[in-house]
């Protein structure tokens, strides 16, 4: 089986005009395949740069990042890019769609990014919008949608190219208490149907945690477990 995400020794450090402020020191962590971890964490402890960092998008100061078997620091940017849209999919609390594409085409472009012929894309689109019950929002702006629905759309997408390796940020964080039960009922459902996929979700949601495998807290620039039946209590 092996590990989807290894991190060994990572140390990512900041540099303004303020001086260095190192975010993530020692930083030590393995995913194996198909599990589902949550990140928490206070707010300023390092999450996001940590995210960044598992789905290439940032770059450490030292230590290594291996996932899904390559070590990724000795990709160029165009194989990062690359590596990157065939293997992992993102999901922000903010959702990131583009503003002046309809719904179906923010999540099938994802896919002919990717080197789908447009029919295929659209036809997987429009399987995966059904799967988040978007089917009648397919002609929509990401303007014309609730927030769940916008973070549903994301959903969709993040799930286009068949990813190894789900990363979300906060998922939940800009919706209501009932809106983000629907996207944790959706998850859990998603879960079920793919249960090689490999999750990293950062979340202040108990709920969420409680049905994830796994959940480590970031303070001090580590990552630290928490037992399980401890889950209840955070
Ligand atoms: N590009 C950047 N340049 C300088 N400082 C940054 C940058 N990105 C994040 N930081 C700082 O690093 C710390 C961790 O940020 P972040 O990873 O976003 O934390 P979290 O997601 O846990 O809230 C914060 O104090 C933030 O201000
Ligand atoms: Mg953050």
């Amino acid at each position: 089986m092996g590990n989807m995400i290894e991190l060994s020794d990572l140390e990512r450090t900041y540099r303004t005009g303020g001086g260095a402020l190192t975010v993530l020191k020692h930083l030590d962590f393995t995913l194996p395949r198909g599990e589902w971890c949550c990140i928490f964490g206070a707010s300023g402890s390092g999450k996001t740069t940590l995210l960044n960092l598992m789905g290439t998008l940032e770059t450490p100061d030292a230590g290594h990042i291996v996932i899904d078997g390559c070590d990724v620091a000795k990709l160029n940017r165009a194989d990062a890019a690359r590596f990157r849209r065939e293997k992992i999919g993102f999901i922000f609390q903010a959702y990131h769609l583009l503003p002046e594409f309809s719904v179906l085409e923010n999540v099938a472009l994802a896919g002919r990014m990717a080197g789908m012929s447009r029919h295929a894309a659209i036809q997987r689109a429009t399987e995966l919008l059904s799967r988040v019950q978007l089917d009648q929002r397919l002609d929509h702006r990401p303007s014309e949608l609730s927030g769940g629905e916008q973070q549903r759309t994301a959903i969709a997408r993040a799930l286009m190219n068949r990813p190894k390796l789900l990363l979300a940020d906060e998922p939940t964080g800009n919706l209501d208490e009932q809106t983000g039960l629907a996207i944790l009922e959706l998850l859990v459902d998603l879960r079920r149907n793919e249960p090689d996929l490999s999750i990293v979700m950062i979340t202040h949601n108990l709920d969420l945690a409680r049905f994830s495998d796994r959940v480590v807290t970031l303070s001090g620039g580590k990552l630290n477990e928490v037992p399980k039946e401890e889950n209840h209590g955070l």
